[in-house]
């Protein structure tokens, strides 16, 4: 019903978040290291880049649990819970602040004394296995609808237009951290603002303890991971941080996530299942993406019927043919993976699968070029499957994120013919008035819902530069180039002059001898 998920949509303000609210790094440890090589390289080398740049000796790290639940902020000014907001893009998020009120882990007043006059915590909302299950039971016998995983019942949870909704889900919290603080000041540690936070009332997991050095850290993933399937919340991994702020200051960020801190994650859960056929799926740069179907199979509470292969080369790399047997992997919200075949299975049935030269959406030859992993469709905005994706991507949270315009709607509209460039989304409203039948009128579709399209729509009808070249979706341009591309050329106008070929104009040089 993606009508209705644009109407929900606009329910909820923004609220931009004065502290980005940042993702982590992940390391792993590697499950069947080669002879002579460190499984745990990865957790290694992220002591060692702080070693380097500290250069202060023995390092204390908070070692926490990593909860598989939802970001939130929450926001209390001398002392009373004024504004809670979900994660978002990490600029900014959604206000949900009556939803989280129902929560009781959330205090509305602050305990104790000595809390700064602005204070925003930051930690986790998450469903406990056992309300999950419960709830669950509950909606089985009662025709309700059944949560995927805690994970999605947490989110979905707060996301209740009707915090009496919220308030009969069982959500909890931890907190394990802060955003902005002014009025007062924290102690010099993470582990003692935790301290603190737990004095003034907020749940942090006593699973939360400081620890030294790589060994340290190393010795904590292994109890955790031990612990784990014990424990009554759900977990993929641990979180490491530097617990020293000035040290954490003086590292800094790369990019969304923080040098001081990173997420080692728990090995992704694995199961059997048969490969029932190849697809393939025509990318926004026209890459050609093969995709496993799969029979559906239950892999650690989420039920998966498709899979990725990557590209041509993994498919004859891991021989990989209809009919096979195959361990798939899935690891937090990733698509998931094709492990291996298992050949001691095979009756002689499987088929192998012939990876096409011609794009499969509009018929175009696919080429692939020297030195590239993947063959591309060669037909650019002519290829459908490629015009969609580029509006897919026009649309989407980090280019112009126009609210309610999701990627069904997408698809409906382009079905429709009433997209076709990205420039279409604007003259929509205009094209409607001499539709038959308008929008309004469509299947699944309402008034309101209409109404709340184009009003998100002229809500982004003037943006920001790196948005903009963002949205344009040009190969090897993500975020961060565009972030610098806008720093640097500043107007729309200066990156459209840069763009224009000038004939070569005559160096000072060539004149000087003629
Ligand atoms: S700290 C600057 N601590 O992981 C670091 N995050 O990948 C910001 N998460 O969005 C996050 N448990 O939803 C931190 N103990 C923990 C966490 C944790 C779970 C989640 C959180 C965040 C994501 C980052």
């Amino acid at each position: 019903q993606p009508a209705i998920a644009a109407v929900a949509d606009h329910y909820f303000a923004e609220v931009r978040h004065a502290i980005p609210m940042l993702s982590l790094g992940n390391a792993f440890t590697n499950p069947d290291p080669k002879p002579g090589e460190d499984p745990d390289k990865e957790v290694r080398d992220f002591v060692r880049r702080i070693d380097e740049t500290l250069d202060r000796g023995a390092l204390a790290f908070s070692a926490e649990p990593k909860l598989d639940g939802l970001a939130i902020s929450l926001r209390y000014e001398h002392g009373v819970f004024v504004q809670g907001a979900t994660r978002g893009d990490g600029a900014s998020g959604e206000d949900v602040t009556a939803n989280l009120r129902t929560l009781k882990a959330i205090p509305l007043q602050l305990r104790g004394s000595g809390w700064p006059d602005v204070l925003e915590v930051r930690g986790e909302v998450y469903m406990p296995r056992a309300d999950f299950e419960k709830y669950n039971e509950h909606a089985r016998l009662h025709g309700g609808k059944v949560l995927a995983n805690p994970r999605n019942g947490a989110a979905g949870s707060l996301r209740q237009l009707d915090p009496a909704v919220t308030a009969q889900r069982p959500l909890s919290f931890f907190a394990y951290g802060i955003g902005e603080v002014a009025g007062g000041a924290l102690p010099a540690t993470h582990s003692a603002t935790l301290a603190l936070l737990r004095e003034w009332g907020f749940p942090v997991s006593d699973l939360v303890t400081v620890v030294q050095g790589v060994e340290g850290l190393l010795a904590y993933y292994q109890r955790i991971g031990a612990a784990r399937d014990g424990l009554a919340f759900d977990i993929d991994g641990v979180v490491y941080k530097l617990d020293d702020y000035a040290g954490q200051r003086e590292l800094g960020f790369v990019s969304r996530a923080p040098r001081w801190a990173i997420a080692h994650k728990f090995p992704a859960e694995q199961a059997v299942t048969i490969l029932s056929g190849i697809d393939i799926q025509v990318g926004r740069t026209g890459a050609l993406t093969p995709v496993a179907r799969l029979e559906p199979i239950t892999v650690g509470g989420v039920v998966v019927s498709n899979a990725t292969l990557h590209n041509e080369d993994e498919i004859a790399r891991k021989d990989v043919r209809i009919g096979d047997h195959v361990v798939i992997q899935r690891a937090g919200d990733v698509i998931p993976q094709i492990v291996k075949v298992l050949t001691e299975k095979r009756t002689g049935k499987e088929k192998k699968f012939h990876y096409p030269d011609h794009c499969p959406a509009c018929g175009s030859l696919a080429i692939r070029e020297e030195g590239d992993v993947v063959r591309r469709c060669t037909g650019g905005l002519i290829c459908p499957a490629q015009a969609v994706e580029r509006l897919k991507h026009f649309v989407s949270r980090l280019a112009f994120d126009i609210e309610g315009m999701g990627e069904k709607i997408i698809e409906e509209l382009w079905e429709k013919e009433l997209l076709r460039t990205p420039g279409d989304i604007f003259r929509l409203e205009e094209k409607n008035k001499s539709l038959q039948p308008p929008m309004q009128e469509w299947d699944g579709w309402g008034a309101l819902s209409v109404r709340n399209l184009f009003a998100a729509i002229n809500a982004r009808r003037t943006i920001a530069l790196d948005r903009f070249i963002y949205a344009l979706g040009i190969r090897q341009i993500g975020e961060a180039t565009a972030k610098r591309l806008a720093a640097t050329y500043e107007t729309v106008e200066n990156l459209l002059e840069s763009l224009v070929p000038h004939p070569p104009q005559p160096r000072p040089s060539d004149d000087a001898g003629s």
